[in-house]
């Protein structure tokens, strides 16, 4: 009786796990807050003057802004949470709802054993914390850093700064299978606490693309530059929009099972993305979102890997994060038990591979008629990107491709 007890609890176990788990109302929030801070953040590192290509994941800056806010007390710790527009919550609720939509969307993206249907998206999330090695991280620290946000730490000799690169560089390649080969090329200020976010992120469509049908084509980076890419291609039926007024074009491409989706958005024909970057707030987009219509689109996409690394801490900075990443006023005495630490550098680095692996599917939409007459959706020229989870509506990345890797076809310059 008491085994049976016990097998019928397991499996109950089993099938909760298995299925959609609802989001407490903290996470709910904070999913929120972190696509606030996505577009806030966007806007201010695409107007920084020689950057090509943006890679960032806002649920893993809010995380790591929760780690520091773990580390942090009294001004430089309430400061964290106004960065994050969560002020009223109360600290445990921040770390454990902060902590839910982490963990919500590594098991949706990088599941389990148990959730055989979307284990082939893969995003590996790798955090650590960098500290001088006269520092001392405090257990408790230790131990709910890693609890909620899955942050290691790690030591490095600030006396001998080509060590502390590649030690960083190393971790990160190790922690994401050689997909990441570097972080950073120098590390400015190695006295004080570094962040680092490694991470590597392979799509798999809910549709797959058509591997034969891969070729080379060009891809216009500015009226002067043009770059060979490999391009895949394929027919079907997406949700997309096309704002007459603004000149864009947004579509809508589902992951896995449909957990999460890549939204493209698009100016019709080559020119600087700034003008769809003023555009680009979240009630913008999320206007764009409700007016996409399910119908057949072309699509070329550039089959792309590419690796960008960002040091946020100047643009968390000018979010409001001014006293933990200065020396003078930041107290991050939860991290060590001194005031002896403030936050240096915040490396937020990301590999993407774009390639045309999916979910095979019904082929018998080819002779349906339903593809006939699509819409053309040529990814030929910069464009915008985000990744959103479909139930807790956070955004996982937020990006664009400026400049993908390829020959340089033509140089007029
Ligand atoms: C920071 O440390 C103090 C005790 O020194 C403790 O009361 C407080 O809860 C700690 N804060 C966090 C976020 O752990
Ligand atoms: C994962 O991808 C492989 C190869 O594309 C495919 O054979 C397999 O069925 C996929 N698994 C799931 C659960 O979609
Ligand atoms: C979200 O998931 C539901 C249920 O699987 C699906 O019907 C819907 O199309 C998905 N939304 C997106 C944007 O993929």
């Amino acid at each position: 009786m008491w085994m049976t007890n016990v097998v019928a609890l397991c499996l109950l176990a089993l099938v909760a796990s298995a299925e959609d788990k609802k989001l407490s109302s903290h996470a709910t929030t904070l999913a929120d807050k972190s696509a606030n801070l996505a577009f806030s953040l966007y806007n201010k590192m695409a107007k920084e003057k020689g950057t090509e290509n943006i890679l960032i994941s806002p649920v893993v800056v809010a995380s790591s802004l929760g780690m520091v806010a773990l580390g942090g007390k009294s001004s430089t710790a309430s400061q964290v949470k106004k960065v994050l527009s969560a002020d009223n919550m109360k600290d445990e609720h921040l770390h454990a709802g902060l902590s839910e939509l982490l963990s919500g969307v590594r098991t949706m993206l990088h599941p389990t054993v148990s959730d055989a249907k979307t284990r082939n998206t893969t995003w590996k999330i790798n955090n650590r914390l960098y500290g001088p090695s006269s520092v001392s991280f405090a257990n408790d620290f230790v131990k709910n850093s890693k609890k909620h946000y899955n942050y290691d730490h790690s030591k490095i000799n600030i006396r001998d700064k080509r060590s502390a690169v590649n030690s960083i560089n190393e971790w990160a390649a190790k922690s994401t299978d050689g997909k990441l080969a570097e972080v950073t090329k120098d590390v400015p200020n190695p006295d004080g606490a570094m962040i680092v976010n490694a991470m590597y992120f392979k799509p798999h469509w809910f549709e797959t693309f058509n591997g034969d049908m891969v070729d080379k084509r060009a891809f216009l980076v500015t009226r002067s530059l043009t770059i060979g890419v490999p391009m895949m291609h394929r027919t079907g039926l997406y949700d997309f929009h096309e704002d007459k007024e603004n000149r864009v074009f947004v579509l809508n491409m589902p992951l896995g099972q449909k957990q999460a989706s890549l939204i493209l958005i698009m100016p019709y024909y080559l020119e600087p993305l700034e003008r769809l970057e003023k555009l680009l707030t979240r009630k913008q987009v999320d206007t764009w979102i409700s007016k996409l219509e399910n119908r057949a689109v072309a699509i070329s996409l550039p089959k792309i890997a590419m690796e960008v690394s960002h040091n946020l801490q100047k643009h968390l900075a000018e979010l409001g994060l001014t006293e933990a990443v200065d020396k003078a006023k930041a107290d991050l005495s939860n991290i060590s038990g001194k005031k002896d630490l403030y936050l240096s550098n915040v490396f937020h680095a990301s590999a993407m591979e774009m390639d045309v692996i999916g979910n095979p599917f019904d082929t018998s939409i080819y002779s349906s008629g339903k593809l006939s007459n699509p819409q053309l959706f040529y990814v030929d020229h910069p464009f915008i990107f985000l990744l959103k989870d479909n139930k807790s509506n956070s955004i996982l990345y937020i990006g664009r491709v400026v400049r993908p890797k390829g020959d340089v076809l033509r140089d007029e310059l």
